[in-house]
């Protein structure tokens, strides 16, 4: 017989119904995440060798697609992550959100390069600026983890217009598994709490900064005013949130790479009545968007560069 999950914080589905987000500080046990670091570690020089040289990158397809890890080439296959996903505790929280056989739909190891290890060609291919992704400038043979430098204000729905009906039926949510220590001044992930609320909506964000807080301006012509708030996250925590939550984080500026697993949740198929239905009974817009607004949609594509808009909020950090 399966042990009964035991039960979330109280105050959880409330939390997460209001700010869209919620974190579960050390959950997971610290020497199974240290164990999965180090083996992550050593599976690869972390340093300018995971770049293509500009050559080879003008000689390759100058394209991001397809460059994220795939069944067959993903470093999660090789890992033990069941420190991750047969804990109960944690179970519990995602149990009460999803209800009971949820399911892990898609995982991912995420790399954040710190912006000295960028080479010159790749930051001035960017202008300098925030980007999408780094796929594309990496070494084929790397590609089962997914690079980053910074990542701009998003919402993580906007990845689900290409998804097949079927799949966005799961009402799909987001899950960050972090390592290691990462603290105010590590370029946390940062969240605009509440920002969900008012549904999908168009990518690049109208979010701008109006003395000490932020006003986000949706499609629909409702607005509200939320803030940019960084998560310190120690050792062992998960961070989790809605998909329509606008959310992004600054480049690493302290020479430390950073590691973290991201899931994709999905509620068991055919579902009904599932707690997060009823947070999401209170978004009045759409929950997807109707058209791809990705950035392959949306910018120009310089050599394979996609020069991206920048945000109050990503001019403040490359000022
Ligand atoms: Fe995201």
């Amino acid at each position: 017989m399966p042990q009964p999950l035991p039960s979330p914080s109280p105050d959880f589905l409330s939390r997460f119904s209001e700010e869209g987000y919620y974190c579960c500080e050390r959950i997971l046990e610290a020497a199974a995440c240290a164990r999965a670091e180090t083996a992550i570690r050593n599976s690869r020089p972390f340093g300018p060798e995971l770049f293509m040289t500009e050559e080879a990158y003008n000689a390759s397809e100058k394209t991001h697609y397809g460059t994220n890890p795939l069944p067959g080439r993903n470093i999660l296959d090789t890992l033990d992550t069941t420190f991750v996903t047969a804990n109960h505790s944690l179970r519990s929280y995602i149990a009460a959100l999803l209800g009971e056989n949820f399911r892990w739909f898609y995982s991912k190891l995420v790399c954040r390069v710190p912006r000295d290890a960028m080479p010159a060609w790749v930051l001035n291919g960017i202008g300098l600026g925030p980007t999408t992704t780094l796929g594309a400038f990496i070494k084929p043979e790397y590609r089962d983890i997914a690079y980053y430098h910074d990542n701009e204000i998003h919402q993580d729905i906007m990845d689900y217009a290409r998804m097949p009906e079927e799949n966005k039926e799961h009402r799909l949510i987001t899950l960050y598994v972090y390592l290691d220590d990462v603290t105010l001044r590590d370029a946390p992930t940062c969240v605009a709490p509440g920002t969900h609320l008012l549904g999908a909506g168009n990518f690049p964000y109208d979010i701008t900064k109006t003395g000490s807080t932020w006003q986000y301006r949706h499609a629909s012509g409702q607005s509200m005013e939320t803030s940019l708030k960084p998560v310190p996250t120690p050792a062992g925590s998960v961070l989790m949130w809605h998909s329509c939550l606008l959310h992004g984080a600054k480049p690493i500026a302290d020479g430390r790479w950073r590691f973290g697993i991201r899931y994709m949740l999905a509620c068991a198929k055919g579902a009904k009545n599932i707690p997060l239905d009823t947070i999401n009974a209170r978004i009045q817009n759409p929950l997807y968007q109707e058209k791809e607004t990705t950035a392959r949609a949306i910018f120009p594509n310089h050599n394979g560069f996609l020069l991206m808009p920048q945000s109050d909020w990503t001019r403040s950090y490359f000022e």
